[in-house]
């Protein structure tokens, strides 16, 4: 991400049709949730009655309030979504992850919750996926490097989680720290970043119910690739403010040092939304492509205001200039 301006387009993948073991993998996350009182009815909607890949305008009804006015837009393909990925701990080339994430041990699994909060403690992954019933999302999500996905992730607000745990008046910040574990992550020891990664939210921002908590994909558990057990999924935002595979949550007064910020301050701001009108310092930030649309070949696509949620989230930021705070 730091490194090369348009590697993100060398690698794109053709469509692909789902495969049929997918689909029942699917099913049988989807059952597991629906029997546990887990799942909401935009989750079981989906299951029934959307193929994939999928136009978003099947689901309009349950998600267009979160979702924004997407119903033109095509899901990307799971192959591609779960394929090329970002996840610098298993490799810097976007196959990586795909090829070698399958050291990662997703359970036992706990997320440990520190700092301002008055209760503080420690959760297991069935601990949290039993929090609160779990809903499908379509989110576009849009990469630095200046690549797009639009991905039906299932999992629940982060506001959620944050209500339980009653954090005080002082906590304005929440920081993200994901696992660094050099046995079964083969780059944690590189010096391609300052391990762990780090990523943090303001407060607000954390409490917004579009920042989704996400346990799956596609009504699937998510894939070690994309950030397993739990990851969180921030729409508006540069792709790297969703941290993968979640083992600390901290909730603090001060700014967190962010993983890329460190890496690079002048290049990967803390807010990191996405803005059009804020070059990166090597290239435009005006468009994108969209991953699985037709690969190299693929028409540029104006990229939005806070990737299309502005309507949802330009509140947070009234006041604020955003291309000092970028
Ligand atoms: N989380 C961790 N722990 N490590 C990473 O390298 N990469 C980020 C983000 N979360 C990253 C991470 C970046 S740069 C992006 S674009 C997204 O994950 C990619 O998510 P995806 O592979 O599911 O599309």
């Amino acid at each position: 991400m730091l490194i090369r301006q348009d590697r993100g387009f060398e690698h794109a993948i053709p469509s692909e049709i789902t495969p049929s073991h997918v689909y029942s993998r699917r099913r049988e996350f989807l059952h597991q949730l629906a029997a546990a009182g887990m799942l909401a009815t935009s989750a079981s909607a989906w299951s029934q009655t959307t193929p994939r890949p999928g136009k978003l305008s099947a689901l309009n009804s349950s998600v267009s309030t979160l979702s924004g006015a997407q119903a033109t837009e095509t899901v990307t393909p799971y192959k591609n979504a779960s394929t090329y990925n970002n996840f610098y701990e298993f490799g810097t080339d976007k196959s990586d992850p795909a090829q070698n994430a399958h050291s990662l041990k997703t359970r036992p699994w706990t997320v440990e919750i520190e700092g301002l909060v008055k209760k503080p403690g420690k959760f297991s992954v069935e601990d949290l996926l039993k929090l609160s019933p779990m809903e499908e999302r379509i989110y576009r999500m849009r990469c630095v490097e200046g690549w797009s996905m639009v991905i039906p992730w299932v999992g629940y607000s982060l506001s959620e989680l944050i209500k339980r745990v009653e954090p005080l008046g002082s906590a304005k910040y929440v920081e993200f720290v994901t696992l660094a574990d050099p046995k079964t992550m083969p780059y944690v020891g590189s010096r391609v970043l300052n391990w762990p990664y780090v990523e943090g939210l303001r407060m607000d921002e954390a409490m917004h119910p579009l920042t989704l908590l996400s346990f799956g994909m596609y009504g699937e558990v998510l894939p070690n690739q994309n950030g397993a057990p739990l990851r969180l999924t921030v729409p508006w935002k540069y792709g790297f403010k969703s941290g993968k595979s979640i083992v600390k949550i901290r909730f603090t007064e001060n700014q967190p040092a962010t993983a890329w910020n460190k890496a690079a301050a002048h290049e990967y701001g803390f807010y990191s939304n996405v803005n059009p009108n804020v070059d990166h310092p090597r290239w435009s930030q005006a468009s994108e492509r969209r991953i699985g649309d037709g690969g190299l070949l693929a028409k540029k696509i104006k990229t939005l205001m806070f990737n299309g949620y502005e309507a949802q989230v330009g509140q947070l930021y009234a006041g604020m200039d955003l291309t000092k705070n970028f």
